[in-house]
């Protein structure tokens, strides 16, 4: 099938991709601009580990058709860290233990910052709800709550990042894309 050239914007960046119409945007991110930082796991939806973020908000990658998301704005792993410094939730990862294998961890972390940017200070339980569609085989989630939690702190002392909790963002939240067809959360997380 031939391919469409098409704009992606992603960390701030312009990449021309040629995708074909069922092309993904994981694909497209891992094999059309190089940005490996998102993993694809299930490739069904099940297991969060592709989650970027596109116009702020959580979207699996391995849903999502690449020319769906031409002109939008697209968050990757590769856009947190600075040149120097690892982005607060990704230190938390670490320090906490969040991340063992680290195959999960991106798309973790990418749903975990989305969430800090709309709740500032999640409850354990907010945190669980918002992680509840990325699996671990690792960790066990608690660590990944406690780094979560961590993370939250230390952007709430930086005052940067995070910004009050509105009904608005919790309501937009749940509507998205990337919540459709996703797993519940297992009991055995609670
Ligand atoms: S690879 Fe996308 S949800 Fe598993
Ligand atoms: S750290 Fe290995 S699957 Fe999560």
């Amino acid at each position: 099938m031939s391919k469409t050239l098409v704009t992606l914007h992603v960390n701030e960046r312009a990449y021309e991709v040629a995708v074909r119409p069922q092309d993904t945007l994981a694909l497209a991110l891992r094999d059309g601009c190089g940005l490996t930082g998102t993993k694809v796991g299930c490739d069904l939806g099940t297991c969060g580990c592709c989650t970027v973020l596109v116009d702020g908000r959580p979207v699996l990658g391995c849903l999502t058709l690449a020319l769906e998301v031409e002109g939008r704005r697209i968050e990757t792993i590769e856009g947190l860290a600075g040149a120097e410094r690892l982005h607060p939730v990704q230190k938390a990862f670490a320090e906490c233990g969040g991340s063992q294998c680290g195959y999960c961890t991106p798309g973790f972390v990418m749903t975990s910052v989305a969430l800090l940017r709309t709740n500032g200070a999640p409850s354990r339980d907010e945190i669980k709800e918002a992680i509840a569609g990325n699996l671990c085989r690792c960790t066990g989630y608690a660590k990944i709550v406690d780094a979560v939690e961590q993370a939250a702190t230390e952007l709430r002392q930086a005052g940067n990042e995070a910004s009050p909790t509105t009904d608005a963002h919790r309501s937009g939240g749940s509507n998205d894309a990337r919540l459709q067809g996703r797993r519940q959360p297992a009991t055995a997380r609670r």
